[in-house]
């Protein structure tokens, strides 16, 4: 191990399943993953999460060594995964960071029961404590986290990021636990988010809700005697993870082969704006019919919080809305959309994101948006890239064909420009997306978040401690 670095999430690296003595490791599909695991492996240290399982014993946890780094199992009860997870976490903190109130569901136990996980979290974290180590704790399962450390490890320095959108104040606290919420927060020395308006939109909310003095400018808060910085330093992923050589997925050839591949890589999340995707494609079929049977909808929509009422009528509305495009517009050899709901390895995506000739994100709200760079760092042939203005992504890609994604015209209109640009229009898109993926990647967030701030310093190839 080669760092006092301890990371905590909900998610772990990996989902662990099958009885002891057979356990099997499952790459968990998450964009926290995805730009935390190169970040771990490169610094070394403790992992501290949940991998998928349930049990009803209180407190019991399980250590797997691992080369790089040390995971550490949290074990979650049922009850816990349900007000925790599915009933605060991603029934009300979920929609209101996404600007969606109207699917928060309300509920005291939840928020009760969501308060303890933290606690457990938090308990769990101290024993691993050690002079010198840097907790750094993500996103919004663990808001609370912080402050719960804090109370009882006050010299601890605590870095914390917040993967996900951060709405306006008005919205944030339609909640009743907001200045709670905040409070737990506030016990981090540093916070992190994906872009500015997220930033100011956190600290309005301290100074409103909490009413305590921020410097907007300088990113600070001073609060119970502490200075606490709060930063906008948007994820970076590792290009190299995506330049090698990957197979051919053979059983989805037969329905591309000869067409123009439109790809959606999301999981079947409401905020994800799916059907406003299908909206749009299907204005642009009727728009343009020279190119029926020319162009293919290739949509990855992972199956995700199931659990979730919202999540399942989502799921079931979107396939009905490809049933019905395809059947308007195509017929026993074309069909405009193929719609994929199982779990692609990275490998796997990295075929589709070659074999595409353009992406299209059509979030509603996105924190940023990884498979925007993904895409990119996976290509030496360029690609175009249409994407939501209303994903965090979507201010470092300038130059991508942006859309309204609640203006079916637009996406209708950007999936026609894309098809009429010159090969050298589009290699300048490109090699201006390229530049920002590989200049703003995984060590660059990593050193321009927690680098100066937390004395983790990067000296070429390798981190080390002050
Ligand atoms: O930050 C959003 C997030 O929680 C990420 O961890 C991940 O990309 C995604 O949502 C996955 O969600 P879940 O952990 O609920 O499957």
């Amino acid at each position: 191990m080669k760092s006092n670095l301890l990371v905590v999430s909900n998610r772990g690296p990996f989902t662990i399943e099958g009885e002891m003595g057979n356990l099997k490791y499952r790459p968990a599909v998450s964009g926290l993953v995805s730009a935390v695991l190169p970040a771990v492996k490169k610094v070394g240290g403790i992992w501290l999460a949940w991998a998928g399982r349930l049990t009803e014993k209180t407190l019991e946890v399980q250590t797997v060594i691992k080369d790089d780094f040390n995971f550490v199992e949290v074990l979650l009860s049922r009850e816990e995964l349900k007000g925790y997870y599915e009933g605060y976490s991603n029934g009300v903190l979920w929609p209101l960071c996404h600007l969606m109130p109207e699917k928060v569901v309300l509920s005291e136990e939840n928020y009760r029961i969501y308060k303890k996980v933290n606690q457990k979290f938090a308990q769990r974290a101290g024993t691993l404590l050690k002079p010198g180590t840097l907790l750094w704790i993500h996103d919004y399962h663990l808001a609370l986290m912080p402050y719960f450390v804090r109370q009882k490890y006050s010299w601890q320095r605590i870095a914390f990021f917040w993967h996900i959108p951060f709405p306006p104040v008005e919205i944030f606290t339609i909640q009743p636990w907001a200045q709670e919420i905040l409070r737990g927060l506030l016990g981090a020395d540093l916070i992190g988010f994906h872009t500015e308006d997220y930033r100011e939109n956190f600290l309005r909310s301290v100074e409103r809700v909490l009413k305590i003095p921020v410097n907007y400018e300088w990113g600070t808060v001073y609060y119970n005697g502490r200075e606490i910085r709060v930063k906008a330093v948007p994820i970076g992923i590792e290009p190299k993870n995506f330049q090698k050589d990957v197979p051919k997925i053979e059983e989805i050839e037969q329905d591309l082969r000869g067409q123009i591949i439109f790809l959606g890589v999301e999981r079947l999340d409401y905020t994800k704006g799916l059907k406003e995707k299908i909206l749009g494609f299907a204005r642009f079929l009727e728009k343009n019919p020279e190119y029926l049977g020319k162009v293919i909808l290739l949509q990855v929509a992972v199956p995700t919080r199931e659990n979730i009422a919202a999540y399942r009528n989502y799921a079931k509305e979107v396939l009905e809305e490809v049933q019905k495009v395809n059947e308007r517009f195509g017929h026993s050899s074309w069909q405009p959309i193929k719609i994929l709901t199982r779990n692609y390895s990275q490998d796997e995506l990295i075929y589709l994101y070659r074999r595409a000739d353009t992406l299209i994100i059509t979030s509603l709200e996105d924190g940023l948006n990884l498979v925007a760079k993904e895409f990119i760092a996976s290509r030496q042939e360029p690609g175009v890239v249409i994407l939501s203005n209303r994903t965090g992504v979507a201010r470092q890609f300038g130059v991508a064909l942006k859309v309204n994604p609640y203006s079916p015209e637009e996406i209708a209109g950007q999936i026609k420009t894309s098809l009429e640009m010159s090969l050298e229009e589009k290699e300048k898109m490109f090699a201006k997306l390229k530049e920002q993926v590989l200049l703003k990647n995984n060590e660059w967030w990593l050193d321009n978040f927690l680098g100066k701030e937390l004395m983790l310093s990067v000296a070429p190839g390798k981190y080390y401690r002050k």
